[in-house]
């Protein structure tokens, strides 16, 4: 019987080290949608935006013969007036006892619109 031994050399290969070059050279120049959905209020008036919600949501209480017709909320000398206690009323947490509109809160998007037009030097 004849034994075969198959010897097997081993054979070092020396690979040379692929460098990855992985660039994603996919060039992302796009320009981004503008912000906004386009009901977004640059520069709120009072007669235009913030009369309506003040009518809608702090007039049952301020004006004659409302829960608190000491401060009247009715036109833009006595909105403007106010407008320091009103920013800090109106952003309490609901619940606070010191939120405006009492026992409420206002949508985010209207406080914020207040907050633009007091910050804008409300415009009539
Ligand atoms: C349900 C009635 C009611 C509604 C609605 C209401 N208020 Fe008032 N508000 C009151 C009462 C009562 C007071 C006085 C007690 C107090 O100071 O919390 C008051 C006080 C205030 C004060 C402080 C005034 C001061 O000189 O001390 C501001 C500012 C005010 N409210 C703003 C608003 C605004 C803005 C809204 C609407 C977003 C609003 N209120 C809605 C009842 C109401």
């Amino acid at each position: 019987m004849k034994k075969v031994k198959t010897m097997c050399s081993a054979f070092v290969v020396v690979l040379g080290v692929m460098s990855c070059s992985g660039g994603d050279d996919s060039s992302t120049t796009e320009t981004p949608p503008p912000a906004g959905g386009g009901d977004v209020v640059t520069n709120p008036t009072y007669t235009a935006n913030i009369k309506s919600i003040i009518d809608a949501n702090c007039v049952s209480c301020h004006a004659p013969g409302g829960e608190n017709s000491t401060v009247p909320l009715q036109t833009y000398a006595q909105v403007s007036a106010k407008a320091a206690d009103i920013k800090i009323r109106i952003e309490k947490p609901a619940g606070d006892p010191l939120v405006m509109p009492k026992g409420g809160k206002l949508s985010q998007s209207k406080i914020d619109l207040i907050n633009k037009w007091i910050a804008n030097g409300m415009p009539n």
